[in-house]
């Protein structure tokens, strides 16, 4: 019989891991607390931009073998295997992560296992999270011993979720150090075809699956904020971060991937997952481990002043006089995701020196609207660069790389442009008569 799968929690990772399951052949039920993206998602509607997600949300929707709900008790009846994809965001206030939505998943979901069934957290957790929660369904769960819990990390991508979760770089699977087998085995049929397909697996005990996480998106922020600390030395230097980057990476030990210099990172995971990481590390005496994260965290900050700085060298004009067109509102291209966006985070410390800022973006605009509803927002580059003494590209989304700079010297008011993401080609841009300025280079 095939397995039954629930995915408990339906934003960006649980949706895209409910339409996968499906896709891979199992029988899905998505459930969400949020009542509007129940209703959306049984539509078969995407309530945010992921691409290539929609077709395959519609096709087994309509085959009927996915369905969402909100009900615990269906799910509970439904699922031999319930996957725990709920957001674990940062505090309010503080470094450390807010389990609370995970833990209210497992209260709900616990005390109605009432047969032989497998937990799967997903969800980015403090290392310790899992073994405590094993614990809880265990005591929680009418079947026991018989409720297991494993974990499996989530490393997909957000413009590639779909892609990264049918044909993953790597499954890591969590278990505890004792254990019957039942749980591995569970996992390994779930993930047959990636598997079968040469996926590797890493075995791993609970808290190294949990920290495997942490480590990864450490390590990709740290390697990020390693080239932008270099262009830091190129401005003082007159030297070239691009150049740089591919200097180095060249050399397979390095990677010239997540060398590009420029705004940093933002997004709904990399910031608190490092933050997350560092207060938990403090909690369990190892603080120092990552004192070097605290940095890493400080130049990818530093990053949002800096580009605001060259936009003032390059406006001839007070703040208040001056229209800015700020090209990109999502955190990176391929995503509506404004969660922590550098982009609206130099937007908006623009607006509040007066500037008249107007945005654009090709899918963020609305969620862009509803958190900054004061920055103006225009429905195309040429309206937004209609009349501006500065242009910021700070997502390079391709509708902005591809642009006529020739085209848009004409409708601006000074043709001056901050290349924030180091993506738009500086000698086509001077030659169009811009004043052109990156981060890290001449
Ligand atoms: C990140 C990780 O890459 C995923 O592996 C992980 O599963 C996910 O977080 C998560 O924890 O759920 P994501 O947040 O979708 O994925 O975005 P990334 O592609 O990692 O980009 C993060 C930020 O770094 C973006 O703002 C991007 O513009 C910036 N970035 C990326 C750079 O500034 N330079 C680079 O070279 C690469």
């Amino acid at each position: 019989m095939t397995l039954r799968i629930t995915v408990i929690g339906c934003g960006y990772l649980g949706a895209t891991h409910a339409a996968s399951m499906a896709e891979l052949g199992f029988e899905v039920l998505g459930l969400d607390v949020d009542e509007a993206k129940v209703e959306s998602l049984t539509e078969a509607r995407v309530p945010f931009f992921e691409p290539g997600l929609e077709p395959m949300l519609r096709k087994h929707v309509e085959s009927g073998r996915l369905q969402f709900t909100t009900s615990y008790a269906e799910a509970a009846a439904f699922g031999d295997i319930h996957f725990l994809c709920v957001s674990t965001p940062q505090r309010d206030g503080e470094l450390a992560a807010d389990l609370s939505h995970l833990e209210a998943a497992v209260d709900s979901l616990s005390p109605l296992l009432d047969r032989s069934c497998l937990v799967v957290g997903k969800s980015t957790v403090p290392v310790g999270t899992a073994t405590r929660l094993a614990a809880r369904i265990r005591e929680v769960a009418p079947a026991a011993e018989e409720a297991r819990l494993a974990w499996n990390p989530e490393f997909l991508r957000e413009g590639y979720a779909v892609d990264d979760t049918l044909h993953p770089d790597r499954l890591v699977f969590g278990l505890p150090r004792e254990h019957d087998g039942v749980a591995e085995a569970a996992l390994r049929e779930v993930y047959a075809e990636p598997i079968a397909s040469g996926t590797p697996v890493v075995l791993a005990d609970l808290a190294t699956a949990e920290l495997a996480k942490a480590a990864a998106n450490s390590f990709l922020a740290t390697k990020i904020s390693f080239i932008n600390a270099m262009a830091e030395l190129c401005e003082a230097t007159g030297g070239d971060v691009a150049v740089l980057a591919d200097a180095i990476g060249h050399d397979p030990r390095i990677g010239r991937k997540f060398l590009n210099a420029g705004l940093g990172f933002g997004g709904g995971c990399l910031p608190k997952d490092i933050r997350g990481f560092m207060a938990r590390a403090g909690e369990l005496g190892a603080g120092d481990a990552l004192t070097f994260l605290r940095e890493v965290d400080a130049i990818n900050e530093r990053r949002r002043k800096r580009v605001v700085d060259m936009a003032a060298d390059l406006v001839d004009r007070p703040w208040p006089s001056a229209k800015v067109a700020v090209l990109g509102a999502a955190f990176k291209p391929d995503s509506d995701d404004i969660r922590d966006s550098p982009a609206l985070n130099v937007a908006g410390r623009l607006h509040l020196f007066g500037a008249a800022v107007t945005v654009h973006d090709p899918q963020a605009m609305e969620n862009a609207r509803r958190s900054w509803p004061t920055l103006r927002y225009a429905d195309s580059v040429v309206e937004a660069c209609r009349g501006a003494h500065v242009v910021l590209v700070l997502t390079e989304w391709q509708q902005f790389t591809e642009v006529d700079p020739g085209m848009l010297a004409e409708v601006v008011a000074v043709p001056s442009v901050v290349d924030g993401r180091n993506c738009l080609d500086p000698e086509v841009w001077r030659a169009a008569g811009w004043a052109y300025r990156a981060l890290g280079r001449p």
